[in-house]
């Protein structure tokens, strides 16, 4: 039985765009599902790009006023793509309204704003969900029910990392990402990713030492509302400081006794979106990228023919997760746009079937209590262990 649900949306830059086409595509790429979105209302503070979104992406209404969104009593999710310092506020008004919220990564500012929306949710009793959304590759998740069929044995190490150059360019505009008003950097932006990956795959981390560094200390700034953070501003122009961290890495002990290494960087040289995990264990071994993401390596122990033991790649096909709802074939690769359509089709999912799925506001919750350790140990300089729920 179909079943609609208006959607409202609060910041239509990158993330705004993407979710908005995410929800068109359900219909389309879930067809059968029964669910349909109705995009009623998108809010943006530039009044220009909230216009302009609204004639791209066919939503009834625009506002610049993002309270408009929650009071429409046709919103029945909110969706949260507005800079990170806003998530709490939004995500309070929009949990106490009772609207089901997703809300893209970092879900605060900082750790303790995480911690403030997941006790907002848990109060307000509705769904909530998170855009962590490398998990939703179909090789990644086929990844993941290898580990829990055991077919890897027992878990010895994992090696996570996001490795991102956008903000390789010294010229790169100090957008509201490297303000740590704004909240944290790296360790928020893209690390978050990589803590919720690491969770997913090998299972709660339990304690870790962690490092951390500024390489680009000042930056052009940023007129608001214009272009998206890989952008770059001139060298003649007026700059800013850089007030948050560039890079971050954290050796980790996990619950489950596999031991484990996690390095985030947004200036690198070299990789682009190397968004990747390499996960070993007693019997058999699993090696993911994002820039790759239509490939996983993957080995099994083969004490019968030792000739042939070693990584073998698995091409993204319809035996896996997900990938038959976007093409018939194998090696028919999938793009980033895509996961955000599985994202936003499991969210509506988890909605419409009243059950809180993953990930939700208690899975970014799990991510801050290791950001928290993390920040101890930055300045400690010693091992923390993690905060239990
Ligand atoms: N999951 C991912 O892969 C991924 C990728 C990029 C960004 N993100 C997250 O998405 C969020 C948005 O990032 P982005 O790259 O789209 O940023 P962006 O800067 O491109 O877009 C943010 C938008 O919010 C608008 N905004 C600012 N103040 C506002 C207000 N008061 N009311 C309404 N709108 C306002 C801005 O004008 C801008 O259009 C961040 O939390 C970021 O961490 C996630």
């Amino acid at each position: 039985m179909a079943q609609v649900f208006g959607v409202g949306i609060i910041g239509m830059g990158w993330m705004g765009e993407v979710h908005s086409r995410s929800y068109r595509s359900i219909p389309d790429r879930f067809a059968g599902s029964g669910l349909i979105p109705k995009l009623v209302i998108c809010a943006d503070g530039v009044e220009e790009r909230a216009r302009g979104a609204q004639l791209r992406f066919g939503f009834q209404r625009f506002t610049t006023d993002w309270r408009q969104v929650i009071a429409d009593p046709e919103v029945k999710v909110v969706d949260v793509a507005a800079p990170n310092g806003m998530h709490l506020e939004i995500n309070r008004a929009a949990l106490q309204a009772g609207k089901h919220v997703l809300c893209e990564k970092p879900v605060g500012r900082e750790p303790r704003e995480t911690l403030e929306s997941y006790a907002a949710a848990r109060k307000a009793g509705t769904v909530t969900f998170v855009g962590y959304n490398y998990r939703w590759a179909p090789l990644v998740q086929y990844a993941r029910k290898l580990v829990a069929e055991g077919k890897l044995g027992k878990l010895t190490h994992y090696h996570g990392r996001f490795l991102n150059g956008y903000a390789g360019d010294p010229l790169g505009f100090l957008s509201w990402r490297f303000e740590q008003a704004q909240g944290l950097g790296t360790l928020g932006d893209l690390m978050s990713h990589a803590i919720d990956m690491a969770h997913m795959m090998a299972g709660p981390i339990e304690s870790l030492t962690a490092d951390q560094e500024i390489f680009i200390k000042r930056r052009p700034i940023q007129q608001p509302g214009s272009g998206t953070h890989y952008d770059r501003g001139r060298s003649d122009g007026p700059m800013g400081d850089v007030t948050n961290e560039d890079y971050v890495s954290a050796l980790v002990h996990f619950q489950n006794g596999a031991r484990g290494l996690l390095e985030s960087c947004r200036v690198i040289n070299g990789a682009k979106c190397d968004m990747s995990f390499e996960l070993h264990g007693t019997k058999g071994a699993v090696k993911w990228n994002f820039e790759r993401m239509n490939e996983l390596q993957l080995q099994f122990r083969r004490d019968d023919d030792l000739a042939q033991e070693g990584y073998t790649t698995i091409l993204s096909g319809p035996a896996h997760p997900y990938h038959r709802h976007f093409n018939p074939g194998p090696g028919i690769s999938l793009g980033y746009d895509d996961l955000k359509v599985i994202e936003a089709y499991e969210f509506l999912s988890s909605v419409a079937s009243g059950k809180q799925g993953e990930p939700g506001f208690r899975e970014a919750a799990a991510v801050a209590r290791v950001q928290q350790a993390i920040i101890r140990s930055w300045e400690s300089k010693r091992w923390e262990t993690v905060e239990k729920e």
